[in-house]
């Protein structure tokens, strides 16, 4: 069990949350995620770690809703828990001295991005952050954002916050006014990373996306998350998230992204019907096995009092 001891809303159907996961928040680095598993029978669902902290034993992570587990986790409250938290997963972004590095982030891939943002600052980067969201109420993390760059800028695509426009519009006014950019980063929706994609590779500039495509074990064996780079097969979960976006193959992404849309359209429609029994039943079979935890390590306790007596007399 894994015990949420922070959530909160960070905007319109996106909600942080901060667990207690010690050895995740000891081993993370900027890049990596954790699949979670919030009930028993659920689906497991991979997630970026936003940020962690060692000291307090904690990562935090930042969920959109979208489908019937990320609608069931962003109904969770502090002191509630999730059933399993694995990682961290996935390789660590490339993080090295590349001069002027670009984060093009779009949606919850703000938060994705952060913990990047910060390590190449801390790498003696010149960091510039664009972010974008569809209107105001998805501009998430303004001021992370600010201080994880040296220069930020916010678009919404219906102009209700910040400049109006898409991420796209930023990268290419910064580039026609003829800065340098050695290194792009772009995470977000698959039709931005892709345009992202687009307006780099005609410069040779090195850009980098980070993959969201659908997982389930986050070891490699499944075959799940498979996505083609040149003619080249790889698993998102091991030999990324992050892949170099000239060989990414962004249409094999997107059909096999939308592969299961039927069943999850179909899921999230019975979730919404049920909404609050399932969340009354996942907090009660998460008491159930509380109890259960405690009675198990009373009596194990008590199994090793009574052994260290019969020691003792030995
Ligand atoms: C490495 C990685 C990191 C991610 N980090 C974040 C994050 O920090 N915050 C965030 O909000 N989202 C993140 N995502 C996306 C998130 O995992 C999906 O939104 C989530 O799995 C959807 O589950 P659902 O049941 O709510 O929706 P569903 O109804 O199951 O699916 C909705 C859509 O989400 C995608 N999806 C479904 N199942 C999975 C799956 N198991 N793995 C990946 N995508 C899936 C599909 O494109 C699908 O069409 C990340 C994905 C990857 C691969
Ligand atoms: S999630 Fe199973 S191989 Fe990557």
């Amino acid at each position: 069990m894994f015990r949420i001891v922070e959530a909160r809303t960070a905007g319109l159907n996106i909600r942080q949350y901060t667990i207690a996961a010690p050895r995740i928040a000891r081993k993370q680095r900027p890049g990596q995620f954790v699949i979670l598993r919030v009930k028993e029978n659920g689906e497991r669902i991979p997630l970026t770690i936003k940020s962690a902290d060692p000291a307090a034993g904690t990562i935090t992570i930042v969920v959109q809703t979208v489908g019937k587990t990320t609608s069931l986790l962003n109904c969770l409250e502090t002191g509630d828990a999730i059933l399993d938290v694995v990682g961290p997963l996935g390789r660590p972004s490339e993080i090295k001295k590349y001069g002027t590095a670009a984060i093009v982030a779009g949606s919850v891939g703000t938060a994705m991005a952060l913990p990047t943002a910060r390590a190449l600052m801390d790498a003696d980067n010149h960091v510039i952050f664009i972010e974008g969201a569809r209107s105001r109420e998805m501009v998430i993390f303004e001021d992370e954002v600010r201080a994880a760059s040296h220069e930020a800028y916010i678009l919404t695509d219906d102009g209700s916050y910040g400049e109006h426009g898409l991420v796209t519009k930023k990268l290419e006014e910064i580039l026609t006014a003829g800065r340098k950019l050695d290194f792009v980063l772009a995470v977000g929706p698959v039709p931005m990373m892709r345009a992202v994609a687009r307006v780099t590779a005609p410069l040779g500039i090195k850009t980098m996306v980070s993959l969201n495509s659908i997982m389930v074990d986050g070891t490699g064996m499944c075959g799940g998350c498979r996505v083609l780079l040149g003619n080249q097969s790889k698993f998102a979960c091991v030999d990324g998230p992050e892949f170099d976006a000239s060989l990414v193959n962004f249409d094999v992404l997107m059909q096999r992204n939308a592969m299961y849309r039927g069943q999850e359209c179909q899921s999230l429609k019975a979730f919404d019907q049920h909404r609050a029994e399932e969340l009354a039943q996942h907090r009660a079979a998460v008491a159930t096995k509380e109890k259960e935890t405690a009675q198990l390590r009373a009596k194990l306790e008590k199994q090793g009092l009574e052994a260290q007596g019969e020691t003792h007399h030995v």
